[in-house]
């Protein structure tokens, strides 16, 4: 059975309609998250070299894990690395707003902490920072879940989440998962 052209036509200009609908629509969805909710990339664009990350600047050993600086913000630094995490457990206050900072020296790793909206790509030369709240106490797992070599399945890390008034940190401003 032949089908008009007209048909066709018709046919076309439908699925055409229902294609330009659907796009318009997650084009809005994406607009909205963003501009009314804030919800964009995890990630500010700053750049760090991946040559010197542990010999100068932030994320250098004494640097690493979690800080309070004299305004009362709390960040925690880490280092992901083929196949660990420095350090490999860092410690925060439940319901206050943390930021986490991540740098890689090697390759693109990605992190996520399992029950909260923790998830970002660490990729090298750039800073990965997150903001979050932790409402839950307790050791939550933080595995790599970006495939970055033979031993990414043994890559992975501890978030340490403690009362409000247990977190205590020393004289320096810093809290350590080990230091308790
Ligand atoms: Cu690091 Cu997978």
């Amino acid at each position: 059975m032949a089908v008009s052209e007209e048909a066709i036509l018709r046919s076309e200009l439908r699925w055409t309609i229902v294609v330009t609908g659907t796009i318009t629509v997650i084009m809005v969805a994406i607009l909205y998250a963003g501009i009314v909710h804030h919800i964009n990339p995890p990630s500010n664009i700053e750049t760090v070299d991946p040559k010197t990350l542990h010999l100068t600047g932030e994320f250098t050993e004494e640097n690493l894990g979690t800080s309070i600086d004299a305004g009362g913000q709390i960040t925690a630094r880490m280092v992901a690395t083929q196949f660990a995490f420095q350090p490999q457990c860092i410690l925060l206050p439940a319901n206050k707003r943390v930021t986490l900072r991540f740098a890689s020296p090697d390759v693109i790793h990605g992190i996520l902490v399992t029950g909260t909206n923790v998830n970002t790509m660490i990729v090298p030369g750039y800073v990965s920072q997150v903001h979050t709240v932790f409402t839950r106490t307790g050791d939550l797992l933080m595995p790599c879940h970006e495939y970055c070599g033979l031993g990414h399945s043994q890559m992975w890390a501890t978030v340490r989440v403690v009362p409000e008034a247990e977190f205590k940190p020393d004289g320096s401003g810093r809290a350590l998962c080990d230091a308790r």
